[in-house]
Order: C-alpha cells, then sequence, then structure tokens
C-alpha cells in the first residue's frame, strides 16, 4: 500500500488557533468554546479542500479582510460562526444571492463538506475559513463592516462548570457589535433552554441591541433559516428551539 502523504487539508487540521505566550515566554492556555475532535476526515472531504480551497478558503490574516476584493462587489457579508457540515448555510447562500456569506468552522471534515456542498451547487457568494471565530473577529474583520453574524446551535457546555466555554458572554457580543454596522443583525439560535435564557440576557444587556421579538425574548423559527443537522438531531429527541434576532441601532 501506498504511503498516505499529508496534504493541505491534512495540515488544516492542526492550525485553527494561533498559539499565543505570556510574557515570560510560557503558552497561555486559552478558554476553548470548542474541543477539537479528531472525526476522520473522509477521501471526499480531504480532496473537497485540497481541491477548491483556492476558490472557497480564506486563511487568517493580522489584517482586515477586503470584501470587494474577494467577493468582486459590495453586497452585505453575513459571518457564520461554527456551520458544522455547512448544509444549512450552502441553502442560505444559494436562497439569498443579495448577501455575501463568510462560515467559520474549526472541525475540519465540516469544512471539507461545506466546500464540497457549495462546489455541487455552483456557489458564488460563500467563503469559509478553518481558525477559531474569536480570532478571525479580533484579527481580520473591520470595525462596522458587517451585515449580520449567525451563531446556530452553538456547542451548550451543559455542565455549570464548562459555562465559561460558552462562545456567547457580553465580551463576545461586545466584540461582535464593534465589527457590525448600523443596522447590522445578530440571530442565534440553541435548543438549549438554560442556554437561550442566556443569550437572551447577554443580548439585552448591550446597549445599542433593539430586540426584533414581539414579546422581548424569542421569534419563531424564520422561513430563511433552513434547519441544520444538529437542529434536525434535537428535533427527534424532543428539544424545543430558540431563535433570538436582534439589530444593532
Ligand atoms: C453544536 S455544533 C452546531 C453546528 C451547526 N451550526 C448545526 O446547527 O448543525 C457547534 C459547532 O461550532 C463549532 N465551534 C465552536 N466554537 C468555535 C469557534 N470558536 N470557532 C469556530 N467554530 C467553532 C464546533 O466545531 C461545532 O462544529
Amino acid at each position: 500500500m501506498s504511503e498516505q502523504k499529508t496534504t493541505f487539508a491534512d495540515q488544516k487540521r492542526k492550525t485553527v488557533e494561533i498559539a499565543e505566550f505570556t510574557e515570560d515566554g510560557r503558552y497561555k492556555r486559552k478558554v476553548r468554546s470548542f474541543v477539537l475532535r479528531t472525526g476522520r476526515l473522509s477521501e471526499f472531504q480531504r480532496n473537497a479542500m485540497n481541491d477548491h480551497w483556492a476558490d472557497y478558503g480564506l486563511e487568517h490574516q493580522n489584517q482586515p479582510f477586503n470584501f470587494v476584493e474577494i467577493f468582486g462587489n459590495d453586497n452585505p457579508v453575513i459571518l457564520e460562526i461554527g456551520f458544522g457540515m455547512g448544509k444549512s448555510l450552502v441553502e442560505m447562500a444559494e436562497q439569498q444571492p443579495q448577501y455575501n456569506y463568510i462560515g467559520i468552522e474549526v472541525h475540519t471534515p465540516g469544512v471539507g463538506a461545506c466546500i464540497a456542498y457549495a462546489v455541487e451547487k455552483n456557489i458564488k457568494n460563500l467563503r469559509v475559513i478553518c481558525h477559531d471565530a474569536t480570532e478571525i473577529l479580533r484579527d481580520c474583520i473591520a470595525d462596522n463592516s458587517l451585515g449580520g453574524l449567525q451563531l446556530f446551535f452553538p456547542d451548550p457546555w451543559q455542565k455549570s462548570k464548562h459555562h465559561k466555554r460558552r462562545i456567547v458572554q457580553p465580551e463576545f457580543v461586545q466584540a461582535v457589535m464593534k465589527k457590525m454596522h448600523q443596522g447590522g443583525f445578530i440571530h442565534m439560535a440553541t435548543d438549549w433552554e438554560n442556554y437561550s435564557e442566556y443569550m437572551l440576557e447577554v443580548l439585552k444587556n448591550t446597549q445599542g441591541l433593539r430586540n426584533t421579538s414581539t414579546t422581548q425574548d424569542f421569534i419563531p423559527r424564520p422561513d430563511f433559516r433552513p434547519l441544520t443537522k444538529f437542529e434536525q438531531r434535537g428535533q427527534r429527541l424532543g428539544h424545543g428551539v430558540w431563535d433570538l434576532y436582534f439589530i444593532k441601532d
């Protein structure tokens, strides 16, 4: 059997965050919102990443992306964090060509699957990044430049001792607010009630955000949000779903 070569896609799995060090040179351990699963990268996903990264992939960089250069137009840019296998993101990009989408995911098999589906559908208004989203927000997105932020079914980190790993925290929403232009939206969804209540509290307490819910809490799932894989799993288990939709005034 021939020896398997380490390809671009395999390399990517090891570089989803930037190592940071303390002043005295020790590795700074971050509280991360994800655990890197070693799940197998299928041949199909690996090939999609290797063959189509030039068309769909963006790399972490230390200066803001130039969206007009990337997409060839100045349509609003929507950022989705943690797209999983990417099916719902590709469907959304297909259904809403008036927006550009950038999806961020640290799970390489998901990135490969998303690219493969985008290629199949010949999607032009989508790019993907395989990196920690908090670093992408901090380093690669210009202030007041985003049309919206989507966060669908983020890892719920159910045990209270793990709540600090939840991506939705006041500092995270502040960071998003800074990157969003006026009129931009924050759309979150979760099937974990306790997390939905926390999301609501954090968003409500963020100055400059307006809740679009008529009841000042959650909204019914809008038709423009396709069902996600994680959501479908939750439905089978009888979970409820809470959508939150806020606008930056
Ligand atoms: C529970 S899954 C939901 C996936 C998808 N949105 C869905 O509904 O099917 C959450 C995803 O977020 C990703 N994730 C968590 N923290 C992240 C981060 N800081 N940057 C990028 N992706 C992240 C995880 O790898 C995981 O695939």
